[in-house]
């Protein structure tokens, strides 16, 4: 069986019947630990505070929307996924989650490496200090002025993508004189989402080379043979937002099927594999993804069993998770400005943001959570959809959610889990203003991404 799913939606319109909503939770005021940054709770007014500050004095200082984001919960997060991987592996953030130069400083001192897949977040790393060699380049149509700009600062890998792009690295490797070191990245048949993995037929899509059909051993020996090339590995990444272990047990178990080959082919075995990011994070209480030490220590099973059976020494084993680290550690305050209850429908809530702050429910069909943080309320709950201000019937933010009924406008409310592919995704559609990141840390709060300004937007209007 074979079904089309994005490689994103925490849960796509496919898996859950038209209509679908939760039943109204048993107290509107919790904030679910599970969806909220860590240190995110309500003081004794009932005011929501992250960081030891409250949203009201947020949304005073830096207006909204804002995306807040709580730092501590980012570095422990970062700290976990790498202890949980030690020292005979790497974890490498994927910055096309989130990425901004504070974000790269956090990282390089927590000991996380990081993944770009475009020469200006190469530009970002580096500006931000972070070491050359921890960076991994990816792309499926990396231009030669990206390649030579990475092979000029010495980045630790670039990911190979295509046949093309085998000659091209290397020729530019050549022509700087020097040796790069790369991995190719296979398609291996799976295709892994949320709840669900496919195993069949998944190489009809843009990115990697293919298993089937010698593709992937093919690349291997071109990439052998080319004296611009230090290939040091494979590489594979088979979803979004995924919970079951089992796509990455057979995609673990084709890769591995690979380098044994390289092996009895070459006399080479390849020292690394990188299984690639896509670890689930929760944006309802009904998800519930796997702490980042599970997970290490599934994938590092997995390989290590494969290996075996293959007589294979164990590569080492790189990870590349970007939602899991910096998903939850983020929310989007919003202030409400219209409320419009239709009979016997629902009552559609409208914020300050919308597609242009976050673009994943329109895009996805994505599902995520809101709660009334500027104040608490015993009021009956009301199905609501949070919608945006753009000129737009799809501009959804929550599409089925329930607030309290006294809610009004002026109320500020917030949006969990939207650390990850919202700030990175976001548009200035209906020329919006992208929000600031305001980065929140034992009672302080700073400005790290600064909202846009009317100049900005202009200055790009040349007339
Ligand atoms: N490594 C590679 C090669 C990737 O292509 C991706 C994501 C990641 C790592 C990180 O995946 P993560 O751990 O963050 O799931 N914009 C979509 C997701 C597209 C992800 C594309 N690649 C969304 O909003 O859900």
């Amino acid at each position: 069986m074979s079904r089309s799913a994005h490689p994103a939606g925490p849960r796509h319109a496919d898996v859950l019947p038209e209509g679908h909503f939760p039943a109204p939770p048993a107290d509107l005021n919790a904030l679910d630990p599970k969806i909220w940054a860590r240190t995110v709770k309500r003081d004794q007014d009932g005011v929501v505070t992250v960081g030891g500050i409250p949203v009201t004095r947020l949304a005073e200082e830096f207006q909204t929307p804002a995306y807040i984001l709580d730092e501590s919960d980012f570095r422990a997060r970062a700290r976990a996924w790498r202890s949980a991987f030690g020292h005979d592996a790497d974890v490498f953030y994927a910055g096309k989650a989130f990425l901004c130069r504070a974000v790269v400083r956090w990282l390089n001192e927590e000991g996380l490496n990081l993944d770009v897949c475009s020469g200006t977040e190469l530009a970002t790393a580096l500006s931000a200090g972070m070491p050359a060699e921890r960076i991994a380049f990816h792309g499926n149509n990396k231009t030669s002025a990206e390649i030579r700009r990475a092979v000029e600062a010495g980045v630790g890998r670039i990911v190979l993508d295509s046949f093309q792009e085998i000659v091209r690295v290397a020729h530019i490797a050549q022509q700087l004189g020097t040796r790069q070191k790369v991995q190719i990245r296979v398609t291996v048949g799976v295709e892994a989402h949320t709840h669900e993995f496919i195993a069949t037929a998944h190489e009809d899509q843009k990115f990697g080379i293919p298993l089937a059909g010698g593709q992937a051993a093919e690349a291997v020996r071109r990439a052998l043979g080319l004296d611009g090339l230090e290939l040091t590995g494979i590489h594979s990444h088979i979803g979004s937002q995924i919970f079951d272990m089992s796509g990455f047990e057979v995609a673990a178990h084709r890769v591995v099927g690979l380098l044994e080959d390289i092996r009895d082919e070459h006399g080479v075995e390849l020292p690394e594999i990188d299984l690639g990011g896509g670890l689930g994070i929760a944006y309802t209480s009904d998800d519930d993804p796997r702490e980042p030490h599970e997970i290490a220590k599934a994938l590092t099973e997995i390989v290590a069993r494969e290996c075996e059976a293959a007589r294979l020494r164990t590569p080492r084993i790189s990870v590349e998770p970007g939602r899991a680290v910096v998903g939850p550690t983020a929310f989007t305050l919003y202030e409400v400005g219209t409320i419009k209850p239709l009979e016997g429908l629902r009552t559609y809530v409208s914020v300050d943001g919308g597609m242009s702050d976050n673009i994943r429910t329109a895009l996805y069909d994505a599902e995520y959570s809101v709660a009334l943080v500027s104040r608490t309320s015993d009021a009956e709950p009301m199905l609501v959809r949070v919608v945006g201000k753009h000129c737009e019937s799809g501009d959804i933010v929550v599409k089925d959610a329930f607030l309290p009924s006294d809610l009004a406008p002026g109320d500020l409310i917030a949006v969990p889990a939207t650390g990850a592919y919202c700030r990175s995704m976001a548009s200035n559609y209906n020329h919006a203003l992208r929000p600031p990141v305001v980065a929140v840390s034992d009672g302080e709060a700073r400005v790290i991404v600064r909202r846009e300004t009317e100049e900005d937007l202009l200055r790009l209007d040349v007339g």
